[in-house]
């Protein structure tokens, strides 16, 4: 069931239905995204979850294919969850008699309809693939199961012929008819003719399952509500054969944004159950993906930011609560001194005019040299400028560099540590290691350090260029912090640029 939040929203283009379910096949459709594969547990704890974010029924898997697929379909039915919990099978006897040892009431039941799927998998007539669909229907119907009925392929199937399909299925007692767009070939205009006419034709509720080749499964899936659909078969993340299936967390949030249909989804849990399957399935999301990428809240610009902090309905649709993700505001060659000072004040840094002039400054050549600033980065640098005036602890003294085809690369460094003279030899896989082995070393009693990030700039081309190293390393206790030299040899840049790290680091031990 579903109600409609915008009463002011009384559109004469929708047609929605009496009720709207949400069908989710994140465990089978989104099982068969290539290379995915999941264990019984985590079948169990996905469904669970997918019951506790509210969905009305839960496609568990295909029982015949697999002892585990079919124990995962037995486990997850004695559960007793609140959605109802289904399974696919062909049509034939064997298929449905493993969604009946499943102990399951509810069958998705499908057969090639179109001609190639006809002429080229099934080798059946027309008549054979309706012969066969009715004499399964028939045999779950009488074992007691509720038959969900799909003409795969069905948005490629001779129109004539799918609603002879149809029109049989349901006279042999199918309760749901589903529509497939099995390769994702429909567009909104095509889908709002189809959908539209079926629902003409026939008064079985309609399912519409939607993949994503054209990257439309979405748009589809809303027309589809739009015109009277009963239910959507989604999946979390999209996940699904190929690129995927309609995503379950863009049709609810979308269906909500734009018409206020409630699906009575708990929306807050959608990002926490799309990093979950994210990291059971070994599928990440990008960063833009809708809703639950890791940009969908997140802000660099100078003007977006500024609106974004007078009132955050200037550059979002929607809060990041809604869907339990949060805010990320980013700071870059296009950041405005409105974020930065709204970050400074979030980690609670007081910086003086000059001070925040050298940040803000700083924060815009890092971005200009494509660097994006992290929160972490950020404290380094205004922690830095803050402690400036202090001494440094470590000086280079003196370094040696011995390479050539058959020694190991190899470093003698000297160092002053706090007033006292020392020195090193070390290797490694390269000058730049063998002196930041020696350096370890050397300083193993002071702070022990870890070199995160290390990136190296030409300025001004040619042989004779500087080099411009700019590095963050952090020790033990998790504080980070940059460093920067610039200098005509790449190795003495590097190390000055490390130093000039550890340096700063030392700071955070004096406070
Ligand atoms: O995409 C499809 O056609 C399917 C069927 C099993 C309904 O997933
Ligand atoms: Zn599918």
């Amino acid at each position: 069931m579903y109600s409609v939040k915008n009463e002011f929203f009384k559109n004469e283009k929708l047609n929605l239905a009496d009720e709207i379910y949400l069908f989710d096949t994140t465990l089978r459709d989104g099982e068969q995204t290539p290379g995915v594969a999941l264990t019984v547990d985590e079948k169990i704890q996905i469904a669970s979850k997918l019951d506790n974010l509210g969905v009305d029924k839960i496609e568990v898997g295909f029982p015949a294919s697999s002892p585990g697929e079919s124990e995962s379909a037995k486990k997850i039915k004695s559960l007793g969850l609140n959605s109802t919990v289904i399974g696919l099978g062909r049509c034939n006897k064997k298929d449905i008699d493993a969604v009946l040892d499943a102990d399951l009431e509810y069958i998705h039941m499908f057969i090639g309809t179109s001609s190639l799927h006809r002429d080229y998998k099934l080798k059946m007539s027309k008549e054979s693939v309706i012969y066969k669909a009715m004499e399964s229907i028939d045999y779950a119907k009488d074992h007691g199961l509720a038959v969900e009925f799909s003409a795969e392929d069905a948005t490629r199937t001779e129109k004539d012929f799918l609603y002879d399909v149809y029109e049989n299925v349901v006279v042999a007692g199918a309760d749901f008819l589903n529509v497939p767009d099995t390769v994702g070939v429909l567009t909104p205009l095509f889908t709002r003719e189809l959908i539209t006419d079926i629902k003409s034709h026939f008064k079985t509720p309609i399912s519409v399952h939607f993949h994503n080749d054209f990257g439309l499964a979405t748009a589809n899936t809303l027309t589809a509500i739009e015109c009277g659909a009963n239910q959507a078969h989604v999946t979390i993340n999209g996940m699904g054969e190929r690129t995927g299936n309609a995503s379950l967390e863009e049709v609810v949030v979308a269906l909500y944004a734009a018409y206020g249909i409630d699906l009575n989804i708990n929306t807050s849990q959608l990002y926490s159950l799309s990093d979950l399957i994210g990291r059971l399935t070994g599928v990440k999301m990008p960063v833009n993906k809708p809703i639950v990428g890791d940009n969908a809240f997140s802000h660099e610009s100078g003007i977006h930011v500024h609106g974004i902090l007078n009132n955050s309905s200037t550059y979002e649709p929607i809060s990041p609560e809604f869907v339990g993700h949060s805010r990320k505001i980013y700071l870059g060659k296009h950041t405005g001194a409105n974020a930065l000072k709204s970050k400074l004040t979030e980690f609670h840094i007081d910086l003086n005019q000059n001070q925040f002039d050298k940040v803000f400054g700083q924060i815009k050549a890092l971005g200009d040299r494509g660097k994006c600033v992290t929160d972490d980065d950020l404290k380094a640098i205004a922690w830095t400028e803050l402690n400036s005036a202090r001494e440094t602890r470590i000086k280079l003294i003196g370094l040696n560099l011995f390479y050539d085809d058959d020694i190991v690369p190899t470093a003698n460094v000297e160092l002053e540590i706090d007033g006292v003279v020392k020195k090193t030899s070390n290797s490694g896989v390269g000058s730049v290691d063998a002196a930041l082995n020696a350096i370890r070393l050397l300083i193993q009693d002071t702070i022990e350090i870890e070199l995160e990030e290390y990136s190296i700039d030409a300025i001004n081309g040619g042989t004779d260029a500087l080099a411009d190293v700019f590095v963050i390393s952090s020790d033990s206790n998790g504080n980070r912090s940059t460093g920067h030299a610039i200098n005509d040899d790449i190795v003495m840049a590097s190390i000055l640029a490390i130093l000039d790290s550890i340096n700063k680091l030392l700071l955070f031990q004096k406070s």
